[in-house]
């Protein structure tokens, strides 16, 4: 091996490790905002994070990595490198390429406009104002598609809008996920229908009942124990949980935090937030130990992070396998509320499918086509065929045609998600396309581990665990999400294993 590609490459990755450490620090101060900040900090907070970040992009576009990944990419020894050391030189190439060729003044300005655009949302949003929120959206959007068309560049992507979902689903292409959504969709609407006409239709009154919220956090523990995510005061606590309006996973390896909300009369809400966010937790402090520090040393995909979360809260957690031991648990920590439920009632409640319009509050069934709106919408705004005055009605028109439900005011219509105002354009479909890996992983991990259910009947998680470290966690972002797939189940993404299990799942429950 020539010393010199040796010692470019650890350059390199020491350069690298400062990168992620300094990431690192910024969702600490992030998670802070959130979580424990003191009202008047606010303003210090965002100094911090402004000061971060500026720091983080300067370091990412030196060209001393530029150099270091030249004379290791032009050496030529460098194809007889291991496949870690290979995917670390490209997962650093290619961010490094794209941040150098993003203009440094369009980076802030898609900072700035974004802050302001999430500030005019949460007031238009609170006042049904899509007017006062338009300008902003539209400039936001301005921004980011001139982002985009440098990145469409970079990336060599079809569209603009193939570069954006590449961010959060490496390549990822809008073609393939029309494809896949289409029939995800067809498939969706037909269950549906056979859902809404079935006489068995179960009861949720008794998901209502009012548990006080240290109560709730009792049940939120155990059932952090059980999937053997730990917290203070345990001494080998990675992680731990917190109160925010919306719950959300931040963190690195050995710090992998999470956070919930307690509804007072709706104690299913924290119960399944706390159960999806231990999902990501789980995934992010079982990345290989050896990576600690390397890009390979990361998740795969948001796809891939979505489908890990979406398994821990529905195909597990809405199972009456997991809840034949725990019930009486949750029974005995809600006492003297619940004593009127049982586990059958309990199941069927927790499984209700119902069309709604907000889609963070929907079911397993009608969650995917509110995340198909988006991506139909955000895709056309992209190719500029889609103009933002006709968001609200094209957004209206779509959750008439395929939810059946009739939005009445643009807050619980367009204006319901923070997304758009976030410059997350993209995102959207990686959180369908999690429930597709879900399924595809599921049938793959009933096929390795035949008896998984029957142990989790028995309270016991380990062959779940052990699968999912050995076959997913173990593989960091060593490759792409389709290769990932792939390499997991054996075929390529699919959306039969999931409309599968939704639909023996469901005909089980409602009797069809
Ligand atoms: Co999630």
């Amino acid at each position: 091996m020539p010393d010199n590609l040796q010692t470019d490459y650890k350059k390199l990755l020491e350069r690298n490790r400062q990168l992620i450490i300094l990431g690192s620090a910024e969702a600490i101060v992030s998670w802070d905002m959130e979580t424990m900040m003191p009202p008047k900090a606010g303003e210090l907070r965002s100094e911090q994070l402004a000061l971060l970040s500026q720091i983080h992009h300067k370091m990412s576009i030196s060209p001393a990595t530029g150099k270091l990944l030249e004379a290791i990419t032009k050496n030529p020894k460098y194809d007889s490198r291991n496949q870690v050391e290979q995917r670390n030189v490209h997962l650093i190439k290619k961010n490094y390429d794209e941040q150098t060729k993003l203009p440094t003044k369009l980076v802030t300005a898609i900072t700035k406009q974004q802050a302001l655009t999430v500030n005019i949302w949460k007031k238009a949003k609170a006042t049904q104002n899509y007017a006062l929120f338009k300008p902003e959206l539209e400039k936001l959007i301005a921004l980011n598609r001139h982002a985009a068309e440098i990145l469409q560049r970079v990336k060599q992507t079809k569209t603009p809008y193939d570069a954006l979902l590449d961010i959060y689903e490496p390549n990822m292409t809008a073609e393939t996920t029309s494809k896949v959504f289409k029939e995800l969709e067809t498939g969706l609407r037909k269950l549906l229908a056979k859902i809404e006409t079935a006489p068995n239709q179960p009861d949720t009154n008794v998901l209502h009942q009012t548990i006080p919220v240290d109560k709730q956090r009792e049940i939120a523990k155990t059932l952090m124990q059980t999937l053997g995510y730990e917290t203070p005061p345990s001494p080998n606590a990675a992680g731990r949980l917190d109160e925010t309006e919306h719950p959300f996973t931040t963190g690195y390896y050995d710090d992998v935090r999470i956070t919930t909300h307690y509804h007072l009369d709706n104690f299913a809400s924290s119960i399944f937030s706390v159960l999806h966010e231990t999902g990501h937790a789980l995934y992010e402090q079982g990345l290989p130990q050896d990576w600690k520090y390397q890009p390979v040393g990361s998740s795969c995909s948001m796809g891939f992070h979505e489908s890990q979360s979406r398994l821990y809260e529905n195909v597990i957690g809405r199972s009456k396998e997991f809840w034949t031991t725990l019930f009486p648990k949750l029974n005995e920590l809600a006492a003297p509320s619940l004593a009127n439920l049982n586990l059958d009632r309990f199941i069927r409640a927790v499984n209700q499918v119902k069309p709604s319009k907000i889609r963070i509050e929907a079911d397993e069934v009608t969650y995917n086509l509110h995340i198909i709106i988006r991506f139909q919408i955000e895709k056309e705004l992209f190719n500029n065929n889609l103009n933002v005055n006709d968001l609200p009605a094209v957004w209206n028109q779509k959750y008439e045609e395929t939810l059946g439900v009739k939005i009445q005011n643009d807050s619980e219509g367009v204006m319901q998600d923070t997304h758009w105002a976030s410059s997350l354009y993209g995102y959207f479909p990686t959180y369908a396309l999690g429930n597709m890996y879900s399924g595809q992983i599921t049938t793959k991990l009933s096929q390795d581990a035949p008896d998984w259910q029957k142990q989790l009947a028995n309270g016991n998680l380990d062959p779940v665990r052990k699968w999912l470290s050995n076959i997913i966690y173990s593989a960091g972002n060593l490759y792409d999400p389709a290769e990932l797939i792939q390499k997991v189940t054996g075929t390529e993404l699919t959306v039969k294993p999931y409309l599968q299990y939704l639909q023996e799942k469901y005909s089980r429950i409602y009797g069809f």
